[in-house]
């Protein structure tokens, strides 16, 4: 069980020392993975929590302003870094061949990838995401040896379920892992979206999962200690 905590662009710098210190007191036996906002990533100081990264670019050393590479990250420690979250397909317009260059600068790092996918609502009522799903893993897992795609994490994160308060029923769910393991019959696989300490139960006990991939309750830690302890019972 892996549970990934993304704080995305949250917290300012006192806040994020605060935040530290409380997330440090969190017990649980469960592999706990941060996300922190990029700025801090070398600030997070924990002897258990793992450090992740929630950007990576295509880039080498040199001259590309305001980039962020595979080694940088390495050098901090990072051992996981998002790819292809929706809010980064959205906002910064990043395309399936980007997210292919970045799952392969991780894998050269040693870093593992989280790759994330999901459909829209609209493509979810349009009965299109099936195949984009099916395209996108395709895509953007392209030229890797099946070693490689062995290491890639998968986060099924539904654009409609993120921070809304909107779950997937079961079926939906596991129909949507079944699609991505017809691909990657080896891979981990996390959900994320409106993952909470109220509808944790539901998840861990109905759908076939690796973990989760949590937002806003990542940023609450009494929330996340009681979705823990459910998670560990
Ligand atoms: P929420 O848990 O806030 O819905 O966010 C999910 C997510 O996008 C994690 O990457």
């Amino acid at each position: 069980m892996l549970v990934v905590l993304n704080n995305k662009c949250n917290l300012d710098y006192e806040e994020f020392i605060n935040y530290n210190q409380e997330l440090n007191s969190i017990s649980t036996n469960i592999k706990l993975v941060l996300c922190p906002s990029m700025l801090y990533v070398s600030l997070f100081k924990s002897d258990k929590i793992i450090l992740g990264s929630q950007k990576v670019d295509i880039f080498d050393m040199g001259a590309y302003t305001g980039c962020v590479n595979a080694k940088q990250l390495k050098s901090l420690g990072v051992k996981y870094s998002l790819v292809g979250h929706s809010e980064v397909r959205k906002y910064k317009n990043i395309t399936r061949d980007e997210i292919n260059k970045k799952i392969k600068k991780l894998l050269e790092e040693g870093i593992t990838p989280i790759y994330c996918i999901g459909e829209t609502q609209e493509e979810r009522n349009n009965n299109t995401y099936k195949e984009l799903l099916k395209e996108d893993i395709l895509e953007s897992l392209k030229d890797l040896t099946n070693e490689e795609k062995k290491k890639v994490i998968v986060a099924y994160e539904p654009v409609w379920s993120i921070g809304t308060g909107n779950i997937p029923k079961c079926y939906e769910i596991n129909e949507v892992v079944g699609i991505i393991k017809e691909e990657l019959p080896n891979n981990r696989i996390l959900y994320g979206g409106s993952v909470n300490e109220e509808n944790i139960n539901f998840f861990n006990t109905n759908c076939n999962l690796d973990g989760y991939l949590l937002g806003g309750v990542s940023l609450k830690i009494n929330k996340l200690q009681k979705l823990l302890n459910i998670l560990e019972k």
